[in-house]
Protein backbone atom coordinates (compact mmCIF):
# COMPACT_ATOMS: atom_id res chain seq x y z
CA UNK A 1 0.00 0.00 0.00
CA UNK A 2 1.11 3.45 -0.68
CA UNK A 3 0.09 6.64 0.83
CA UNK A 4 -0.39 9.88 -1.41
CA UNK A 5 -0.52 12.85 1.25
CA UNK A 6 -0.82 16.68 0.39
CA UNK A 7 -0.48 19.28 3.19
CA UNK A 8 -0.44 22.73 2.27
CA UNK A 9 -0.27 25.65 4.02
CA UNK A 10 0.16 29.87 3.14
CA UNK A 11 2.86 30.68 5.44
CA UNK A 12 4.09 33.82 4.27
CA UNK A 13 2.92 35.86 0.89
CA UNK A 14 4.99 37.56 -1.33
CA UNK A 15 3.80 40.50 -2.74
CA UNK A 16 1.08 41.10 -0.14
CA UNK A 17 -1.03 37.64 -0.92
CA UNK A 18 0.10 36.98 -4.75
CA UNK A 19 2.62 34.43 -4.79
CA UNK A 20 5.70 32.76 -2.95
CA UNK A 21 9.38 33.22 -2.30
CA UNK A 22 11.23 31.15 -4.09
CA UNK A 23 13.67 30.48 -1.23
CA UNK A 24 10.58 29.56 1.03
CA UNK A 25 10.18 26.68 -1.49
CA UNK A 26 13.68 26.20 -1.17
CA UNK A 27 13.83 25.39 2.15
CA UNK A 28 10.89 23.46 1.82
CA UNK A 29 12.79 21.11 -0.73
CA UNK A 30 15.51 20.92 1.39
CA UNK A 31 13.55 19.66 4.46
CA UNK A 32 11.46 16.99 2.26
CA UNK A 33 14.96 15.58 0.51
CA UNK A 34 16.56 15.19 3.86
CA UNK A 35 13.13 13.10 4.68
CA UNK A 36 13.79 11.60 1.55
CA UNK A 37 17.28 10.35 2.59
CA UNK A 38 16.25 9.17 5.69
CA UNK A 39 13.59 7.13 4.33
CA UNK A 40 10.17 8.59 5.88
CA UNK A 41 9.11 9.54 2.34
CA UNK A 42 9.39 7.54 -0.72
CA UNK A 43 8.99 10.56 -2.96
CA UNK A 44 7.75 14.52 -2.84
CA UNK A 45 7.06 17.30 -4.75
CA UNK A 46 7.09 20.73 -3.84
CA UNK A 47 5.13 23.40 -5.55
CA UNK A 48 2.91 26.68 -4.54
CA UNK A 49 -0.68 27.86 -6.02
CA UNK A 50 -0.48 31.40 -5.07
CA UNK A 51 0.96 32.58 -1.91
CA UNK A 52 0.55 28.85 -0.67
CA UNK A 53 2.48 26.42 -0.06
CA UNK A 54 2.16 22.43 -1.35
CA UNK A 55 3.96 19.34 -0.06
CA UNK A 56 2.82 16.68 -1.87
CA UNK A 57 4.47 13.53 -0.33
CA UNK A 58 3.99 9.70 -0.98
CA UNK A 59 5.29 7.24 1.84
CA UNK A 60 4.16 3.86 3.38
CA UNK A 61 3.18 5.06 6.66
CA UNK A 62 -0.85 5.52 6.42
CA UNK A 63 -3.15 8.46 6.44
CA UNK A 64 -2.80 10.30 9.44
CA UNK A 65 1.02 9.17 10.32
CA UNK A 66 2.29 11.49 13.38
CA UNK A 67 5.90 11.53 11.42
CA UNK A 68 4.39 12.75 7.96
CA UNK A 69 2.14 15.58 9.89
CA UNK A 70 5.42 16.41 12.13
CA UNK A 71 7.73 16.60 8.87
CA UNK A 72 4.93 18.67 7.27
CA UNK A 73 4.77 21.31 10.21
CA UNK A 74 8.01 21.51 11.33
CA UNK A 75 9.01 22.40 7.45
CA UNK A 76 6.10 25.04 7.57
CA UNK A 77 7.55 26.45 10.68
CA UNK A 78 11.16 26.64 9.16
CA UNK A 79 9.44 28.27 6.02
CA UNK A 80 7.91 31.04 8.53
CA UNK A 81 10.83 31.51 10.04
CA UNK A 82 12.54 32.31 6.56
CA UNK A 83 9.30 34.09 6.04
CA UNK A 84 10.25 36.40 9.15
CA UNK A 85 13.42 37.11 8.24
CA UNK A 86 12.63 38.54 4.84
CA UNK A 87 9.42 40.38 6.29
CA UNK A 88 7.09 38.29 4.43
CA UNK A 89 3.76 39.18 4.31
CA UNK A 90 1.56 37.27 7.19
CA UNK A 91 4.48 35.36 8.01
CA UNK A 92 3.39 31.96 9.65
CA UNK A 93 -0.12 32.96 8.42
CA UNK A 94 -1.65 29.29 8.26
CA UNK A 95 0.34 27.91 11.87
CA UNK A 96 -2.75 28.60 14.50
CA UNK A 97 -1.00 27.01 17.10
CA UNK A 98 2.64 27.07 18.41
CA UNK A 99 2.84 23.30 19.27
CA UNK A 100 2.88 20.26 17.29
CA UNK A 101 0.11 17.63 18.38
CA UNK A 102 0.41 14.86 16.28
CA UNK A 103 -2.00 15.76 13.10
CA UNK A 104 -1.99 19.26 11.26
CA UNK A 105 -5.45 18.72 11.60
CA UNK A 106 -7.10 21.34 13.26
CA UNK A 107 -3.99 23.40 13.54
CA UNK A 108 -4.40 25.69 10.22
CA UNK A 109 -2.45 23.51 7.33
CA UNK A 110 -5.00 21.81 4.86
CA UNK A 111 -4.39 18.59 4.03
CA UNK A 112 -5.82 15.86 1.44
CA UNK A 113 -4.37 11.97 1.92
CA UNK A 114 -5.55 8.34 0.39
CA UNK A 115 -4.07 5.02 0.87
CA UNK A 116 -4.57 2.91 -1.53
CA UNK A 117 -2.33 -0.11 -3.61
CA UNK A 118 -0.93 1.33 -6.95
CA UNK A 119 -2.40 0.18 -10.13
CA UNK A 120 -0.35 -1.18 -12.81
CA UNK A 121 -0.56 2.40 -14.28
CA UNK A 122 -1.40 5.05 -11.99
CA UNK A 123 -2.30 8.76 -13.13
CA UNK A 124 -2.99 11.04 -10.23
CA UNK A 125 -4.52 14.59 -10.46
CA UNK A 126 -3.48 17.15 -7.57
CA UNK A 127 -5.60 20.26 -7.41
CA UNK A 128 -4.39 23.14 -5.70
CA UNK A 129 -6.32 26.30 -5.24
CA UNK A 130 -5.65 29.81 -4.10
CA UNK A 131 -7.96 32.27 -2.96
CA UNK A 132 -10.98 30.57 -2.26
CA UNK A 133 -12.87 28.19 0.31
CA UNK A 134 -12.93 24.66 0.79
CA UNK A 135 -16.42 23.54 -0.27
CA UNK A 136 -14.52 25.17 -3.96
CA UNK A 137 -14.34 21.16 -5.03
CA UNK A 138 -18.22 20.10 -4.70
CA UNK A 139 -19.23 21.51 -8.22
CA UNK A 140 -16.08 19.79 -9.90
CA UNK A 141 -16.56 16.31 -7.95
CA UNK A 142 -19.88 16.22 -8.60
CA UNK A 143 -19.49 16.55 -12.12
CA UNK A 144 -16.86 13.96 -12.20
CA UNK A 145 -18.06 11.48 -10.11
CA UNK A 146 -22.04 11.87 -11.19
CA UNK A 147 -22.81 13.76 -14.38
CA UNK A 148 -22.62 12.24 -17.26
CA UNK A 149 -23.20 15.49 -19.26
CA UNK A 150 -19.49 15.68 -17.81
CA UNK A 151 -17.97 11.96 -18.20
CA UNK A 152 -19.12 10.03 -20.68
CA UNK A 153 -17.39 7.00 -18.90
CA UNK A 154 -20.49 6.76 -16.57
CA UNK A 155 -22.42 5.69 -19.59
CA UNK A 156 -19.89 3.82 -21.81
CA UNK A 157 -17.44 2.73 -19.56
CA UNK A 158 -18.28 -1.04 -17.94
CA UNK A 159 -16.15 -0.60 -15.01
CA UNK A 160 -18.07 3.04 -13.67
CA UNK A 161 -20.97 2.51 -14.96
CA UNK A 162 -22.60 1.19 -11.33
CA UNK A 163 -21.60 4.96 -10.12
CA UNK A 164 -19.25 6.45 -7.05
CA UNK A 165 -20.40 6.82 -3.59
CA UNK A 166 -19.82 10.45 -1.83
CA UNK A 167 -18.57 11.15 1.69
CA UNK A 168 -19.84 14.49 2.20
CA UNK A 169 -19.06 16.41 5.78
CA UNK A 170 -20.81 18.99 7.64
CA UNK A 171 -18.11 21.33 8.02
CA UNK A 172 -19.86 23.30 10.89
CA UNK A 173 -21.72 20.35 12.62
CA UNK A 174 -18.50 18.33 12.22
CA UNK A 175 -20.70 15.14 10.93
CA UNK A 176 -20.91 13.18 7.79
CA UNK A 177 -23.30 11.07 5.65
CA UNK A 178 -22.54 8.98 2.48
CA UNK A 179 -24.39 9.07 -1.07
CA UNK A 180 -24.81 6.32 -3.81
CA UNK A 181 -25.20 8.07 -6.87
CA UNK A 182 -26.41 8.17 -9.41
CA UNK A 183 -30.08 6.89 -7.06
CA UNK A 184 -29.69 9.63 -4.71
CA UNK A 185 -27.70 13.08 -6.57
CA UNK A 186 -31.34 15.04 -5.60
CA UNK A 187 -30.65 14.64 -2.22
CA UNK A 188 -27.12 14.79 -2.04
CA UNK A 189 -27.37 17.94 -4.29
CA UNK A 190 -29.34 19.56 -1.43
CA UNK A 191 -26.41 19.35 0.63
CA UNK A 192 -23.46 19.79 -1.53
CA UNK A 193 -25.21 22.66 -3.82
CA UNK A 194 -24.33 24.74 -0.28
CA UNK A 195 -20.69 24.31 -0.32
CA UNK A 196 -19.87 26.98 2.60
CA UNK A 197 -21.87 24.57 4.56
CA UNK A 198 -20.94 20.80 3.33
CA UNK A 199 -18.54 19.21 1.48
CA UNK A 200 -17.30 16.60 -0.50
CA UNK A 201 -14.59 15.11 1.58
CA UNK A 202 -14.44 11.73 -0.50
CA UNK A 203 -15.58 9.70 -3.56
CA UNK A 204 -15.10 6.24 -3.74
CA UNK A 205 -16.18 3.45 -6.57
CA UNK A 206 -19.05 1.25 -6.33
CA UNK A 207 -19.02 -1.86 -5.69
CA UNK A 208 -15.27 -2.28 -4.90
CA UNK A 209 -15.32 1.01 -2.33
CA UNK A 210 -11.61 1.96 -3.70
CA UNK A 211 -11.10 5.49 -2.85
CA UNK A 212 -11.17 7.78 -5.93
CA UNK A 213 -10.76 10.67 -4.45
CA UNK A 214 -9.68 13.21 -1.15
CA UNK A 215 -10.09 16.69 -0.74
CA UNK A 216 -8.67 19.29 1.95
CA UNK A 217 -12.40 20.40 3.97
CA UNK A 218 -10.01 22.33 6.65
CA UNK A 219 -11.93 25.84 7.55
CA UNK A 220 -9.60 28.18 8.84
CA UNK A 221 -12.21 30.19 10.53
CA UNK A 222 -14.01 27.15 12.31
CA UNK A 223 -10.39 26.66 13.42
CA UNK A 224 -9.52 29.92 14.31
CA UNK A 225 -12.87 31.70 15.03
CA UNK A 226 -11.06 34.52 13.50
CA UNK A 227 -10.46 35.74 10.03
CA UNK A 228 -6.79 34.57 9.11
CA UNK A 229 -6.77 33.63 5.45
CA UNK A 230 -8.97 31.48 2.71
CA UNK A 231 -8.31 28.27 3.05
CA UNK A 232 -7.22 27.70 -0.10
CA UNK A 233 -7.78 23.81 -0.19
CA UNK A 234 -6.50 20.71 -2.20
CA UNK A 235 -8.12 18.00 -3.97
CA UNK A 236 -6.43 14.78 -5.22
CA UNK A 237 -8.08 12.42 -7.55
CA UNK A 238 -6.92 8.93 -9.20
CA UNK A 239 -7.33 8.34 -12.54
CA UNK A 240 -8.31 6.23 -15.83
CA UNK A 241 -9.28 2.45 -15.45
CA UNK A 242 -12.10 2.48 -13.18
CA UNK A 243 -12.24 6.37 -12.30
CA UNK A 244 -12.87 8.61 -15.11
CA UNK A 245 -9.82 9.68 -17.41
CA UNK A 246 -7.67 12.72 -16.96
CA UNK A 247 -9.60 14.80 -19.58
CA UNK A 248 -12.97 13.84 -17.55
CA UNK A 249 -11.47 15.11 -14.63
CA UNK A 250 -10.14 18.35 -15.92
CA UNK A 251 -13.77 18.98 -17.89
CA UNK A 252 -15.35 21.07 -15.15
CA UNK A 253 -12.45 23.10 -14.96
CA UNK A 254 -13.29 24.65 -18.16
CA UNK A 255 -16.58 26.47 -16.38
CA UNK A 256 -14.93 28.90 -13.85
CA UNK A 257 -17.83 28.59 -11.25
CA UNK A 258 -18.11 30.93 -8.39
CA UNK A 259 -16.33 30.37 -5.32
CA UNK A 260 -15.74 31.86 -2.21
CA UNK A 261 -12.65 33.70 -1.38
CA UNK A 262 -11.00 36.85 -3.68
CA UNK A 263 -10.24 39.80 -1.38
CA UNK A 264 -10.10 39.74 2.06
CA UNK A 265 -11.98 35.94 1.53
CA UNK A 266 -15.10 38.01 1.76
CA UNK A 267 -16.25 38.00 -2.01
CA UNK A 268 -17.31 35.75 -4.81
CA UNK A 269 -15.77 35.45 -7.51
CA UNK A 270 -14.89 33.08 -10.66
CA UNK A 271 -12.35 30.46 -9.84
CA UNK A 272 -9.65 30.45 -12.77
CA UNK A 273 -7.93 27.46 -14.35
CA UNK A 274 -4.20 28.21 -14.98
CA UNK A 275 -0.89 27.01 -16.00
CA UNK A 276 1.75 27.20 -12.34
CA UNK A 277 3.66 30.88 -13.99
CA UNK A 278 0.27 32.00 -13.66
CA UNK A 279 -0.98 31.58 -10.44
CA UNK A 280 -0.04 34.33 -9.17
CA UNK A 281 -3.38 36.39 -8.37
CA UNK A 282 -3.08 40.35 -8.42
CA UNK A 283 -6.19 41.79 -9.71
CA UNK A 284 -7.97 42.94 -5.89
CA UNK A 285 -6.13 39.73 -4.72
CA UNK A 286 -7.34 37.07 -7.36
CA UNK A 287 -9.59 36.37 -9.46
CA UNK A 288 -9.15 32.77 -7.45
CA UNK A 289 -7.21 30.12 -9.47
CA UNK A 290 -6.83 26.65 -9.63
CA UNK A 291 -3.62 24.71 -10.67
CA UNK A 292 -3.70 21.17 -11.31
CA UNK A 293 -0.44 18.93 -11.32
CA UNK A 294 -0.20 15.36 -12.58
CA UNK A 295 1.86 12.47 -12.23
CA UNK A 296 2.32 8.81 -12.99
CA UNK A 297 2.99 6.53 -9.78
CA UNK A 298 5.28 4.05 -10.60
CA UNK A 299 6.60 2.06 -7.17
CA UNK A 300 5.64 5.01 -4.95
CA UNK A 301 7.90 7.98 -7.18
CA UNK A 302 5.90 10.87 -8.52
CA UNK A 303 6.74 10.71 -12.29
CA UNK A 304 6.18 13.91 -13.31
CA UNK A 305 4.59 17.28 -12.87
CA UNK A 306 2.89 17.74 -16.12
CA UNK A 307 1.40 21.31 -15.86
CA UNK A 308 -2.37 19.97 -16.61
CA UNK A 309 -4.03 23.80 -17.27
CA UNK A 310 -0.99 25.05 -19.12
CA UNK A 311 -2.70 24.36 -22.02
CA UNK A 312 -4.20 26.60 -24.51
CA UNK A 313 -7.25 24.97 -24.27
CA UNK A 314 -8.18 26.08 -20.98
CA UNK A 315 -8.09 29.66 -22.38
CA UNK A 316 -11.61 29.97 -23.30
CA UNK A 317 -12.10 29.11 -19.24
CA UNK A 318 -9.47 31.65 -18.20
CA UNK A 319 -11.19 34.74 -20.87
CA UNK A 320 -14.72 33.39 -19.20
CA UNK A 321 -13.31 33.89 -15.65
CA UNK A 322 -11.93 37.06 -16.53
CA UNK A 323 -15.27 38.42 -18.01
CA UNK A 324 -17.25 36.86 -14.93
CA UNK A 325 -14.38 38.79 -13.03
CA UNK A 326 -15.38 42.19 -14.48
CA UNK A 327 -19.05 41.86 -13.94
CA UNK A 328 -18.62 41.04 -10.12
CA UNK A 329 -16.29 43.65 -9.70
CA UNK A 330 -18.84 46.21 -10.42
CA UNK A 331 -20.60 45.59 -7.80
CA UNK A 332 -18.08 47.22 -5.48
CA UNK A 333 -18.89 46.52 -2.05
CA UNK A 334 -22.55 44.68 -2.74
CA UNK A 335 -23.53 41.15 -2.68
CA UNK A 336 -23.65 39.27 -4.66
CA UNK A 337 -19.90 40.54 -5.44
CA UNK A 338 -19.35 40.74 -1.79
CA UNK A 339 -20.55 37.69 0.40
CA UNK A 340 -23.24 37.64 2.79
CA UNK A 341 -23.42 39.26 6.01
CA UNK A 342 -22.96 35.40 8.08
CA UNK A 343 -20.40 34.16 5.65
CA UNK A 344 -18.07 37.15 5.63
CA UNK A 345 -14.81 36.21 7.62
CA UNK A 346 -13.96 40.28 7.35
CA UNK A 347 -16.18 42.60 9.04
CA UNK A 348 -16.29 45.56 11.00
CA UNK A 349 -20.42 44.66 11.40
CA UNK A 350 -19.88 44.74 15.32
CA UNK A 351 -18.28 48.02 15.86
CA UNK A 352 -20.83 50.14 12.81
CA UNK A 353 -23.75 48.39 15.04
CA UNK A 354 -21.83 49.25 18.74
CA UNK A 355 -21.59 52.84 17.09
CA UNK A 356 -25.19 52.85 15.95
CA UNK A 357 -26.34 51.51 19.33
CA UNK A 358 -28.90 54.05 20.19
CA UNK A 359 -29.53 55.31 16.64
CA UNK A 360 -32.35 52.63 15.64
CA UNK A 361 -36.02 53.23 16.29
CA UNK A 362 -38.87 51.42 15.46
CA UNK A 363 -40.38 51.44 12.20
P1 LIG B 1 -6.35 5.67 -25.01
O1 LIG B 1 -7.04 4.90 -26.10
O2 LIG B 1 -5.32 6.65 -25.50
O3 LIG B 1 -5.89 4.78 -23.88
O4 LIG B 1 -7.48 6.61 -24.34
C1 LIG B 1 -8.49 6.05 -23.58
C2 LIG B 1 -9.01 7.06 -22.67
O5 LIG B 1 -9.19 6.80 -21.51
C3 LIG B 1 -9.28 8.42 -23.22
O6 LIG B 1 -9.85 9.20 -22.28
P1 LIG C 1 -4.91 34.17 1.38
O1 LIG C 1 -5.96 33.34 2.07
O2 LIG C 1 -4.48 33.56 0.10
O3 LIG C 1 -3.78 34.47 2.29
O4 LIG C 1 -5.58 35.55 0.97
C1 LIG C 1 -5.98 36.38 2.00
C2 LIG C 1 -6.57 37.66 1.57
O5 LIG C 1 -7.11 38.33 2.43
C3 LIG C 1 -6.49 38.12 0.19
O6 LIG C 1 -7.04 39.40 0.03
MG1 LIG D 1 -1.88 34.88 2.32
MG1 LIG E 1 -3.59 31.73 -0.17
Amino acid sequence: MITLTVIKADIGGYVGHSSMHPDLMAHGREQLEKAKGRGLLIDFHVTRCGDDLELIMTHDKGEGNDRIHRLAWDTFMGCADCARKLKLYGAGQDLLSDAFAGTVRGMGPGSAEMEFEERVSEPVLIFMADKCSSGAWNLPMYKIFADPFNTIGLIIAENMHEGFSFEVHDVKEHKKVTFNTPEEIYDMLVLIGAPSRYAVKAVRHRPSGEIAAVSSTDKLFEISGRYVGKDDPVLIVRSQGKFPAVGEVLEPFAFPQAVEGWMRGSHFGPLMPVGLAQANPSRFDGPPRVICMGFQLSGGKLVGPVDMFDDPSFDEARTKANRAAEYFRRHGPFEPHRLPLEEMEYTTMPQVMKKLQGRFSAL
